[in-house]
C-alpha cells in the first residue's frame, strides 16, 4: 500500500511523533525503491511537487488543520519532515544520475585528450647550451638590462661621444633622452658587452662570466637579420690571461659545440673594447670545409667577436680593483641565433621570433 498522508485529528506530541515516524518510514522505502534517472524524478514529484506532493499535503493536512495551540509542535515536524524529504531527494537524484557501473563511467574506446607539450625554443635551446659549455669550465652568469645607458653600452666600453665606431652599432635610441647628459640617456643596447662592465663593477677579479640575453639593431628584418637578436657575452680577467687563454678557450667552447672535427681560426677584427681583436671563423661542419652554401663556398662559417680587453676598458672600473698593470683578460660575444640556425638547420632568421605553432613543435 502506498503511503498516505493521514488527516490529524489526535495533536497529542505522542500522536504526532507517531506519523512523524510512519511518514519517514515510507520516505526511506521509496527512496530506497527509486531507481535511475527516471526513478528519482518520480520519487522527487511525488514528495515535493509544489501543487500536492507530500510536503504540500503536509502543509494543508497537518500544519493548516492544527488547533492554535498545536501549531508550534505541528510546524516543528513538518519543518523537519521537510527537511529530511529534501536530502533524501538529492541524494536520490546523485544516485540516479550517475552511471551505474564502472565501465560505463570510463571508455577505454575513447580517443584521449592529447595535452599539448610546450617546447623549448631553438633559441633558449641554443642559449642555454652554450652557457652550460662555459658553465663547464668554471663560468658563472651575469645579466644587464636590455634598455641601458650610453655609458655602458658605449662610453666605457672605450667608444667615445661622437666616435665613428658608434655608426657600426645601428642603435635604437629611446626618444626624449636629449635634456639628460649623453652618458645617461637610454638606448636598447646593441651588444651584451654592457654587462662586461657591469660585471667588474659588482666583482674584483678576478672573474669569469658569461652573460646571455637580448641585444637590438636597427637593421631591416631579410632571412639574416633580425632587429632583435640574442648574444653571449663572455668575459674572463685574472693576473696573467694571454691570447693563448682565449684561443684555447674558444677552440674548446666550438668543439663542443659544434662537434670535435671542427677547426676554429682567429681573423684580425675591429673592437673599440678589445686590443687586439679577433672574428672566430669555425671551418664549415655541412661541408667540412669543401665550401656550400652555408659557408658562402668559403669552408668557413663566423661565429663570434672576441679579443683581449682594451686597458682603456680597465681605466673605467679602475676603481673597483681593474689596474690593467696588473691584471689582464679577455673577452668574446657570439650570436646565438645564430648558432641556434647552424645547430637546428634553420635557413631563416624571421622563423625564430614569427612564433609559428608548426614551426616551434619541431622542437619538442
Ligand atoms: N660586442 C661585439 C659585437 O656585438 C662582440 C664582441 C664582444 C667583441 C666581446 C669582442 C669582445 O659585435
Amino acid at each position: 500500500m502506498p503511503y498516505n498522508v493521514p488527516k490529524l485529528t489526535d495533536f497529542s506530541p505522542a500522536a504526532l511523533d507517531a506519523a512523524v515516524a510512519a511518514l519517514f518510514s515510507a520516505l526511506a522505502e521509496e527512496s530506497a525503491a527509486a531507481k535511475g534517472e527516471d526513478g528519482a524524478k518520480a520519487f522527487r514529484d511525488r514528495w515535493m511537487a509544489r501543487k500536492n506532493g507530500i510536503l504540500a499535503q503536509l502543509n494543508k493536512l497537518w500544519l493548516q488543520a492544527a488547533p492554535a495551540k498545536a501549531k508550534r509542535e505541528v510546524g516543528r515536524r513538518v519543518n523537519e519532515a521537510k527537511a529530511r524529504v529534501e536530502t533524501e531527494v538529492r541524494s536520490v537524484q546523485a544516485r540516479g544520475s550517475a552511471p551505474s557501473s564502472p565501465e560505463q563511467r570510463l571508455d577505454v574506446t575513447l580517443p584521449g585528450i592529447r595535452r599539448p607539450l610546450g617546447a623549448e625554443h631553438p633559441v633558449l635551446r641554443a642559449l642555454d647550451e652554450i652557457v652550460g659549455v662555459f658553465k663547464a669550465m668554471g663560468y658563472s652568469v651575469e645579466e644587464g638590462p636590455e634598455i641601458e645607458t650610453d655609458y655602458y653600452n658605449f662610453e666605457a666600453l672605450n667608444f667615445p661621444p661622437n666616435h665613428p665606431a658608434r655608426d657600426t652599432q645601428d642603435t635604437i635610441f629611446i626618444a626624449g633622452q636629449e635634456a639628460k647628459p649623453l652618458r645617461d640617456r637610454l638606448l636598447l643596447r646593441t651588444h651584451t658587452s654592457p654587462v662586461q662592465i657591469r660585471t667588474m663593477q659588482k666583482y674584483p677579479p678576478p672573474v669569469r662570466v658569461v652573460c646571455p640575453g637580448k641585444v637590438h639593431r636597427h637593421d631591416t628584418p631579410d632571412a639574416s637579420h633580425s632587429p632583435l637578436f640574442h648574444q653571449v657575452e663572455g668575459l674572463a680577467v685574472d693576473s696573467g690571461i694571454t691570447f693563448c687563454d682565449l684561443k684555447g678557450t674558444l677552440d674548446h667552447a666550438m668543439k663542443a659545440l659544434f662537434g670535435s672535427s671542427v677547426k676554429t681560426r682567429f681573423y684580425p677584427s675591429f673592437f673599440p673594447f678589445t686590443e687586439p681583436s679577433a672574428d672566430v671563423q669555425v671551418s664549415c661542419f655541412f661541408c667540412g670545409g669543401k665550401g656550400c652554401r652555408t659557408c658562402k663556398q668559403t669552408g668557413w662559417i663566423e661565429l663570434l667577436g672576441c679579443g683581449m680587453v682594451d686597458p682603456n676598458v680597465f681605466e673605467f672600473v679602475r676603481e673597483h680593483g681593474y689596474d690593467p698593470k696588473k691584471i689582464s683578460g679577455f673577452a668574446f660575444g657570439m650570436g646565438a641565433d645564430r648558432v641556434a640556425m647552424l645547430r637546428y638547420g634553420i635557413n631563416d632568421i624571421q622563423l625564430l621570433f614569427q612564433g609559428d605553432v608548426r614551426f616551434l613543435e619541431q622542437f619538442a
